[in-house]
């Protein structure tokens, strides 16, 4: 087993197999029910596994109020994103403390787990808003997913029951446990953790190989969960992985495995939260370059940075790698960031997104200085077979 302990000291489990689940099954099929949706199946699942250990259900009120106000759960452990279960006014009505409810597929009607009712809270989601997006602008992609729930909030312990079935790429889905044991049979001492919403770009192909030099692996972990619409659907950012992967990348030296999470897009604070769910898959080490999580101008360039560094390293337990802005510069003849290249800004290759969005459409390949071309190419293919247009 990978020697880093999980976020709390456990690796929670909370799936339920054999004649126990079959029995839970029947029973909470008799309980009052609360409908849930994809978002809220997949935190569900990763409670479940221990992603998100030590959280072993949806936050109670007393956590959900140290979290949105001290980045802390109530026994002090850090933790910087609500985990939490909204509910309508009409279903609350249904629901009392001490009571278990079963949560169910609001699409399929498929009982993917029961809840232990610990609590039942309206949540005040402009100071929730403001205080981990650090806005209430109703622009912010997290923000307007925060202000569509209901607030009203339904925390306690819960227990999978059925687990969400992966559309396409079965074969890259990994729990925690799984994660731990593959790193531990490859001889990996130290693991790099790397998060990305994105298409692998040269620049996060810079960081990722300058990390791969001073650690044993480098656990590619692309986020898959639901994005904004106009990032890069996660089918077409995995075949674009896998080619840069066998192209440019020593194969016993990368795995390649999803995040089922969905996106957030809350900068810093969601910089703590992809470092910690990080460690509990097993990695020693994780890669916050600029912007992490970012969105739009809301978060300064290094302020995801700059909030991971206010907290102690034993208490994050898993060594952030920091990275500044990484570019190709044409009079280095090779990739860079103001640490090391002395030349001007006019010397950098600097494509907008939009101005790549317009490449790629029109079936033109950004320089390969930008963006290797096996990875271009299915981008342009991507983007032909949608009909929008993604960011890069
Ligand atoms: S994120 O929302 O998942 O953070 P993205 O996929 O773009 O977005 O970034 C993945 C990681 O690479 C983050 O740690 C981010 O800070 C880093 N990163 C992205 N682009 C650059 C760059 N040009 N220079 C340095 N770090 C970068």
């Amino acid at each position: 087993m990978s020697a880093i302990l999980p976020h709390g000291g456990t690796l929670i489990n909370r799936i339920v197999e054999g004649q126990e689940r079959e029995a839970l099954l029947s029973q909470a099929a008799e309980w009052v029910s609360i409908p849930v949706n994809a978002w809220t199946i997949s935190d569900l699942d990763l409670i479940g596994v221990g992603a998100f250990s030590p959280l072993t259900g949806f936050m109670n009120e007393n956590d959900y109020l140290s979290v949105v106000n001290n980045t802390r759960l109530t026994s002090g452990v850090i933790w910087s994103i609500p985990i939490t279960l909204a509910v309508t006014d009409d279903q609350a009505r249904q629901l009392t403390v001490g009571q278990k409810a079963a949560l169910v597929g609001e699409q399929d009607g498929v009982i993917y787990g029961v809840i232990d009712i610990e609590s039942i809270y309206k949540a005040d989601k402009r100071h929730e808003a403001v205080q981990v997006f650090k806005t209430d602008d109703l622009e912010h992609p997290g923000v307007v997913k925060l202000f569509d729930r209901p607030d009203t909030y339904v925390g306690g312990a819960i227990q999978v029951l059925n687990r969400p079935v992966p559309e396409k790429f079965n074969e890259f889905y990994f729990d925690p446990t799984e994660t731990r044991r593959l790193f531990a049979e490859k001889g990996w001492k130290t693991v790099v953790g790397f998060q990305t919403r994105n298409p692998v770009h040269r620049a996060h192909e810079y960081i990722q190989k300058a990390a791969m030099e001073i650690v044993d692996g480098l656990f590619l972990n692309p986020l898959v969960g639901e994005t904004k619409s106009d990032d890069v659907p996660a089918n077409v950012r995995m075949k674009s992985y896998l080619a840069l992967l066998e192209n440019y990348y020593p194969q016993d030296r990368v795995f390649l495995g999803v995040f089922p999470a969905a996106m957030r897009y809350a900068g810093p604070r969601e910089a703590i939260f992809h470092a910690i769910v990080r460690k509990n898959y097993g990695c020693t080490h994780f890669i916050v370059g600029r912007d992490h999580a970012g969105v739009g101008d809301y978060y300064g360039t290094y302020e995801a940075q700059d909030l991971l560094k206010s907290f102690a390293p034993e208490e994050l337990g898993i060594t952030p790698l920091y990275f500044e802005h990484s570019f190709f510069c044409t009079k280095c003849g090779n990739m860079a960031s103001s640490k090391t290249c002395p030349h001007s800004k006019e010397d950098h290759l600097t494509l907008s997104g939009t101005k790549v969005r317009a490449l790629l459409r029109d079936g033109i390949c950004p320089p390969p200085e930008f963006s290797r071309p096996e990875v271009a190419s299915i981008l342009i293919e991507g983007m032909a077979e949608a009909s929008k247009s993604y960011s890069i």
